[in-house]
């Protein structure tokens, strides 16, 4: 069984050699893109867990996909009643949760389409704010919540770092600042911490 250091290496790694794929419709790498989020969690003096979920809210479109076989069939066993649409942020969820992440960590990682359907159904302007990219994607995604699933939403207690978490993913899209944002590397000691946190 890997160690925390092997398993933190391992997805700094991933990161920095999957990562740099296009973000989708967007003009910068996945990779610059999941860092601009966790710089802004970290600047927010943000705990741990919500740094290392902004860190890795896209994880589950930047692993090859032969690495997520396992979750991926055993999310197809699961009903469809709790899962709904298997998108990217599910397939993150479980793989951090199989590799040892916190529940905290998976839930917030989970979160960052709800928190969208959240921000659109109570903010107006937060659709209009939204990239073109991203107004195109909500449809798929169940559109803003209604009803249940809107109130489900605002008693969650993460329910405000889901939508911390939201604004940075957001905001993280900045083109040419790499130099200022810290490379993946620099959250390796707090991925070590928290998976040997047992
Ligand atoms: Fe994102």
């Amino acid at each position: 069984m890997a160690t925390p250091q092997e398993k933190a290496e391992a997805l700094v790694s991933v990161l920095e050699k999957y990562g740099q794929g296009d973000y989708i419709g967007e003009s910068i790498s996945q990779l610059e893109h999941s860092l601009q989020a966790a710089h802004q969690a970290q600047r927010s003096g943000s705990r741990d867990e919500l740094v290392l979920a902004a860190l890795l809210h896209d994880i589950g479109q930047i692993i090859p996909l032969e690495e997520t076989k396992e979750v991926r069939m055993n999310l197809s066993q699961e009903s469809t009643e709790n899962v709904g649409r298997i998108g990217h942020e599910i397939i993150g969820a479980q793989y951090l949760r199989s590799i040892g992440f916190s529940e905290i960590v998976c839930r917030l990682v989970n979160s960052h389409v709800a928190a969208k359907r959240y921000l659109t159904a109570v903010n107006k302007s937060y659709y209009d704010s939204l990239s073109t990219a991203s107004q195109k994607s909500l449809a798929f995604q169940g559109g803003p919540f209604q009803g249940h699933e809107l109130t489900a939403f605002e008693q969650d207690p993460l329910r405000d770092e889901m939508v911390s978490l939201r604004l940075w993913d957001d905001a993280a899209k900045v083109v040419g600042v790499e130099d200022s944002t810290p490379r993946a590397r620099a959250y390796l000691d707090t991925m070590v911490a928290h998976l040997g946190r047992l």
